[in-house]
């Protein structure tokens, strides 16, 4: 991606810091072109990873570290990375299965989510290191909805 602009911000993991990320992520996104339907699938994903970071990563530590970059392309493209320092995937692959969970309480269908609303979803994990998960989606250009 050609960096147009972006953002990096880290936080500490506690609950009341998802609503923080999602909506600064929707507040930077807003400089696309994209519609508010978008905005919000943007940031239901981001809510869904930090999420993750929080409750799997650090099972539920409120103050371990979190951070979040996002990066805007001219082509009117977005990045998020989320990463935390957590315990890290096992493996990927299966927590990425629709309705996987490791918590039998939970629905495991983040990552699901993440998958359909975004075009790349991209998950770097290492046990006892930590998890980055990438998300792109580029969005059409002014010129491209023309008629
Ligand atoms: N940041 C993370 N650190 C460690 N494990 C994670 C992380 N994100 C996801 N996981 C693992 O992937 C599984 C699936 O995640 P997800 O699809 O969001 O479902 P849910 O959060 O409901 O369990 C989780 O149950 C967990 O085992
Ligand atoms: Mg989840």
């Amino acid at each position: 991606m050609n960096v147009k602009n972006y953002v990096r911000f880290e936080f500490f993991s506690c609950p009341e810091n998802v609503s923080f990320a999602r909506s600064s992520v929707g507040a930077f996104a807003a400089q696309l072109s994209c519609t508010l339907n978008d905005i919000e699938e943007i940031k239901l994903v981001v809510s869904e990873a930090v999420s993750n970071s929080i409750i799997h990563g650090y099972d539920n530590r409120p103050n371990e570290k979190i951070m979040v970059t996002v990066s805007i392309g001219y082509d009117n493209s977005l990045e998020i990375a989320v990463e935390d320092f957590g315990k890290g995937i096992e493996d990927v692959e299966q927590a990425m299965e629709p309705a996987f969970s490791s918590d039998a309480t939970r629905m495991g269908m983040g990552f699901t989510f993440m998958k359909s609303f975004m075009d790349t979803v991209n998950v770097i994990s290492e046990v006892d290191k930590g998890t980055t998960v990438r998300l792109e989606r580029r969005f059409a250009l002014a010129s491209e909805t023309d008629a």
